[in-house]
């Protein structure tokens, strides 16, 4: 028998690969952080702040964003942050998450890089123990800023190599294309970490052609606009390219209108090698679950569909080969009705 609908989004074990843990900070910590550590937020209340979550394109979110990070002073506040992201995603049976950071967010306003990795790396050791879901850490170079910046992030992170398990690309994508940064991620590759970036969210085909080519990343964060150029499509399908696809992030930054006009119906028909993420959860209305049933109801997915997004969620992962078939297999144990 196969599981009750309702209940099948719920229950179904999935892993989440796009997610900046930045962007999990609930207004309701925001605050509670500033007062804890005496910082002045520019909104009196938590309404006042949610109220002020429109926006029109990724760089209007991007303000708020940098703006809420300042709340982030010590290494208790990262590991609260990311204890409760983790507690938040079990409820929607992540059973393995894949976060980013962006160390440069907090660098530059005087947090020291040891602060935020460390709080970060505790939350999701003692998260794995409570709660059974296991996790890498992505580090991501902010692209509006110099490369130069991405190289010194880079090497303060070499310290910590056998902790994180790839580089990422973030921030501002217009006017930041990936090849300012292909000796970073050269150097970042040669040292042994995996490669995303995001690419294709605002930006370009030209930047998720930039992506594989400069940067040789792994996975393709977003990609929704490499639709639009058939020969990477085709380029895409051939190499078996995971892309980490964040609908709710894309209707709030204006990608999208609304939810059916989505490109995640044609990825799907194009063959692509598609997942489904939050990426900033706490500002985009919904953890991952809200994903997959937004997407479902606006673009009629089926459930082996769904179920089949949850499988491509492990096997693009940066698991092991052995862990990412244990997984899979559970998600097929589900999906058979067990
Ligand atoms: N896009 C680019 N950079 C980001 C995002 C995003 O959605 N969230 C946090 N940094
Ligand atoms: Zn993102």
């Amino acid at each position: 028998m196969s599981p009750i609908v309702s209940d099948f989004i719920t229950a179904l074990p999935k892993a989440e690969l796009h997610i900046h843990i930045e962007g999990s900070l609930e207004p309701e910590m925001m605050f509670a952080l500033a007062g804890r550590n005496g910082v002045k937020l520019p909104y009196d209340s938590v309404e006042a702040l949610r109220a002020a979550y429109r926006f029109a394109n990724l760089q209007e979110f991007l303000d708020l964003y940098y703006q809420g990070m300042s709340v982030l002073l010590t290494e208790e506040d990262f590991y609260d942050l990311t204890l409760a992201y983790l507690r938040r995603a079990a409820k929607d049976n992540v059973r393995h998450t894949e976060i980013f950071f962006d160390p440069q967010g907090h660098t530059g306003r005087g947090v020291a890089f040891a602060t935020v990795f460390n709080g970060i790396h505790r939350a999701l050791r003692d998260g794995e123990r409570e709660l059974g879901v296991s996790s890498e850490i992505i580090l991501c170079f902010l692209r509006h800023l110099p490369a130069a910046d991405a190289m010194t992030t880079l090497e303060e992170a070499m310290d910590y190599r056998q902790h994180i398990v790839g580089v990422g690309l973030d921030s501002s994508e217009n006017g930041h294309p990936p090849e300012l940064f292909t000796e970073v991620f050269a150097k970042a590759r040669d040292a042994g970490f995996l490669a995303v970036a995001h690419a294709g969210e605002e930006g370009p085909p030209a930047y998720v052609w930039g992506a594989l080519n400069a940067l040789a990343v792994d996975r393709i964060d977003h990609g929704n606009r490499a639709l639009e150029d058939p020969a990477l499509v085709a380029e895409l399908v051939t190499r078996r390219m995971p892309l980490t696809v964040c609908p709710l992030s894309n209707l709030c930054l204006g990608g999208v209108k609304d939810l059916s006009g989505h490109p995640l119906r044609a990825m799907l028909d194009h063959g692509l090698f598609v997942t489904l993420n939050s990426d900033d959860p706490a500002y985009f209305g919904g953890y991952v679950n809200e994903n997959y049933r937004a997407t479902q109801q606006a673009l009629g997915l089926s459930d082996a569909e769904l179920g089949q997004i949850a499988r491509n969620s492990f096997e693009a992962s940066f698991l092991d080969d052995k862990t990412k078939a244990a997984r899979i297999a559970e998600v097929d144990v589900y999906l058979n009705g067990g």
